[in-house]
């Protein structure tokens, strides 16, 4: 990848109506599940970001025959026996979830396999799919026993019992997929509650899955059914844009057809509980998913603290949240959120390393940190550590802060969100 240094000044209100790219957690599910549907499948608004195009290239080289037209998808279903061996490495780049969920079907398949990554993800932690995968039947090896990457051996499986040991929405969908191919009843019980896209997107492509009291059934061997899906626009995205106009005074900022979907709208509830001005409109329903436009207006934020299942279910707005949390009257205390340390980076090293190049000050904790409030945003040269989030979370503080930033390794942003930078200069943020 290209090592991108980019300048971001202090910002103009952001103003006007933004559409976000969609939602990359329900992008791999539905390009997944339409590809073991029988006939052709359309995703429209599919995340436009490189890590659900890994998953779209796995799928073409197991071969998946998949057209794009701009955003919209199209999916040639072939059933659930219907992948075929490929002559490759599976490339999975930077993305936990493609690599996660493609093993769970992989696991199952009467071929071998081998799932590769980029430098990020050779380093992050297998063993909790490896796991519940091997209780199932599979043969799995990996680097070192425990990381990317993964040599599958595609053999018959059984269903499983299992309770979730990490609140993981990747570990879920993994064991979910593979007890697709196992004869019987898979049940994963989730001791926190994580996303639930794959149980709502099964349920939507016809599988028989039931969920009562954080216990989910999945009846193995459904036949799945071709739909016209279409993707939400990405709440951990809006996030960004969420936290900037909070931050920059005079904004005032639609976004519109967000994913709303209770398991992650967490991050609204904390945003109302610190003071945002922000409301829902329009919501509906679509493929089971709620959708809503977000109204958000500057407004003083309070800070809060971010613990418990809230930690779980906020684990991706979390380095944005810092940084509101930096600018806000209180500061912000995260706790139980030692998941961050094995994101696309440590995620609590380098938020603070960041937050320190600007004179903020801030104090680690094993499983967080805790960020006094009412702190100046000094004028820094940041690093993105080729982390996406990170990357936009320090292009959102650039502009609360008292002189020009520059922000090296910025094109990390496409991992999620490619159009980032367009939309935050187009929201009239960079002066
Ligand atoms: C995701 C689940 C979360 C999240 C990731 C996407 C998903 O990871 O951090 O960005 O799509 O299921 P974990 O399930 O590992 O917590």
């Amino acid at each position: 990848m290209l090592n991108l240094s980019m300048r971001l000044n202090p910002s103009g209100p952001l103003t006007g109506s933004l559409t976000l790219p969609g939602d990359k957690s329900i992008s791999h599910r539905y390009a997944i599940l339409a590809s073991l549907a029988q006939g052709v499948s359309t995703i429209h608004n599919y995340s436009s970001g490189a890590d659900c195009h890994s998953t779209l290239n796995a799928l073409r080289a197991l071969g998946i025959v998949i057209t794009e037209q701009g955003l919209n998808v199209t999916v040639n279903g072939q059933g659930l026996d219907g992948w075929q061996a490929p002559a490759t490495d599976l490339d999975c780049g930077n993305s936990g979830s493609a690599i996660r969920m493609l093993s769970g079907v992989l696991a199952a398949q009467p071929f071998s396999s081998r799932l590769i990554g980029d430098e990020s993800l050779t380093g992050r932690p297998m063993g909790r799919v490896m796991d519940p995968l091997r209780q199932m039947g599979a043969v799995i090896e990996a680097r070192d026993g425990r990381f990317p990457p993964l040599a599958i051996h595609g053999s018959a499986l059984r269903p499983i019992d299992y309770t979730l040991p990490v609140a993981s929405a990747q570990v879920k969908t993994c064991v979910l997929f593979a007890g697709m191919f196992a004869e019987g009843e898979t049940v994963v019980r989730e001791p926190v509650r994580s996303r639930d896209h794959t149980e709502i997107a099964l349920r939507e492509f016809g599988a028989q899955i039931t969920t009562a009291k954080r216990v989910i059934t999945l009846t193995g061997r459904p036949s799945l059914e071709a739909r016209q899906l279409l993707v939400p626009a990405d709440l951990s995205s809006a996030a960004f844009f969420l936290v900037a106009a909070l931050l920059v005074p005079g904004s005032d900022l639609y976004l519109r057809g967000v994913g709303l979907n209770p398991t992650r709208s967490a991050l609204l509830d904390f945003l109302l509980s610190a003071g945002a001005s922000l409301e829902v409109v329009n919501l509906e329903q679509i493929n089971g998913e709620l959708i809503g436009d977000l109204h958000v207006r500057h407004a003083p934020i309070r800070g809060g603290v971010i613990e418990g299942e809230v930690a779980a279910a906020l684990i991706d707005e979390i380095p944005v949240l810092a940084v509101l949390g930096a600018a806000s009257e209180h500061g912000l205390t995260v706790r139980d959120a030692k998941e961050l340390r094995v994101k696309e980076t440590d995620r609590i090293q380098t938020v603070l390393d960041n937050l320190r190049r600007m004179g903020v000050h801030a104090d680690e904790a094993p499983d967080g940190m805790h960020i006094p409030g009412g702190q100046k945003f000094h004028a820094a040269k940041f690093d993105s550590f080729g982390d996406h989030r990170i990357a936009m979370a320090f292009a959102i503080a650039a502009l609360h802060a008292d002189g020009p930033c520059e922000i090296e390794g910025a094109e990390a942003a496409s991992v999620s969100f490619p159009s980032f930078y367009e939309l935050l200069a187009q929201a009239g943020s960079t002066a």
